[in-house]
């Protein structure tokens, strides 16, 4: 696998803001079949990076590779085009409308013909629920149903279906099971499991190790917008992990450190870090 050409690749990339520099020299490479994972702290770069890779943002230097060749994207759209599909942490569909509706919002099929023509539902719904259902998860089997009626991994279920079914090479997840319960995270792990049998490339941002190490083949830990670690599944502990995410200090410190302020704070925790 690791001898193929990647998919997507990022070559020395910085990203800057005016005078803030977010990204440092980042080199990259998205795999078809395989997950690559993105860890890192609050504020270390990951979305201006998935960003950058999904077309919202230019590099300021560096390059953008696709299947070999140098790219540039003119936009999100540009870059969706070119098969590269980015879904938010709580799906990105909308709740109001019906599995059916939101599987092709813009892309509706339609029945009869010109000024005749008319949503076909039947025929939406019934790609929509094949889609899902295809992902294994067989739940879901009327597409007349409301999005905003699903839990949280069914949504990133449907979202994920549909950016496949839509032709998608590579798929960016940022933080698809943040918000989500234990079983509930575990279904959507499985469904990146499928895609990446399916054959695509995944880019999965997390900041749980355990869901890294559950579906990833590659990691990448950025800090303060530099990749601090990459790694191939198997080469580190979870520990180790969790210690680089931490900025290279380890848990053990981090855990004293907290122990320390509680004693001197009537056994209060610390506020969270900013
Ligand atoms: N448009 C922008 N202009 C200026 N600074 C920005 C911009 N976008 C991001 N930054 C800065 O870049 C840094 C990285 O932000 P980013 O959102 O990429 O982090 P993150 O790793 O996704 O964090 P989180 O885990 O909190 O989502 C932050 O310090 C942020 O303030
Ligand atoms: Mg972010």
């Amino acid at each position: 696998m690791s001898d193929k050409t990647p998919i997507l690749e990022l070559q020395n990339v910085d990203k800057s803001f005016g005078p803030i520099d977010v990204l440092h020299n980042i080199s990259l490479k998205v795999r078809a079949g395989e997950v690559l994972c993105l860890l890192g702290d609050n504020g270390a770069g990951k979305s201006t990076l998935i960003k950058t890779l999904a077309g919202v943002h230019k590099p300021t230097r560096g390059t953008i590779l696709m299947d070999g060749q140098p790219v540039e994207f003119s936009g999100p759209r540009d870059a969706q085009e070119k098969g590269i599909s980015t879904v938010h942490q709580f799906g990105g569909t909308f709740p109001l409308m019906s599995i059916g509706r939101s599987f092709f919002v813009g892309v509706e099929p339609t029945k009869g013909w010109g000024p005749f023509k008319v949503y076909d539902r039947k025929t939406a719904n019934e790609i929509a629920v094949k889609a899902v259902q295809d992902f294994g998860i067989t739940r879901i089997d009327d597409g007349d149903r409301l999005v905003g009626g699903l839990s949280g991994g069914e949504r990133q279920s449907l979202a994920i279906a549909r950016a496949v079914h839509f032709g998608a090479r590579v798929l960016i997840l940022d933080e698809p099971t943040a918000a989500l319960g234990v079983k509930q995270a575990a279904h959507v792990l499985r469904i990146v499991n499928e895609a990446k049998r399916r054959g695509l490339a995944v880019v999965f941002i997390t900041h749980q190790v355990m869901h890294a190490m559950a579906v990833g083949d590659h990691f990448a830990v950025l800090i303060r917008g530099a990749i601090a670690a990459d790694f191939r599944r198997g080469e580190k502990t979870r520990e180790e992990i969790t210690d680089l995410m931490a900025g290279g200090e380890t848990m053990a410190d981090l855990e004293a450190q907290i122990e320390t302020y509680m004693a001197s704070h009537e056994g209060h925790p610390p506020p969270p870090a900013q």
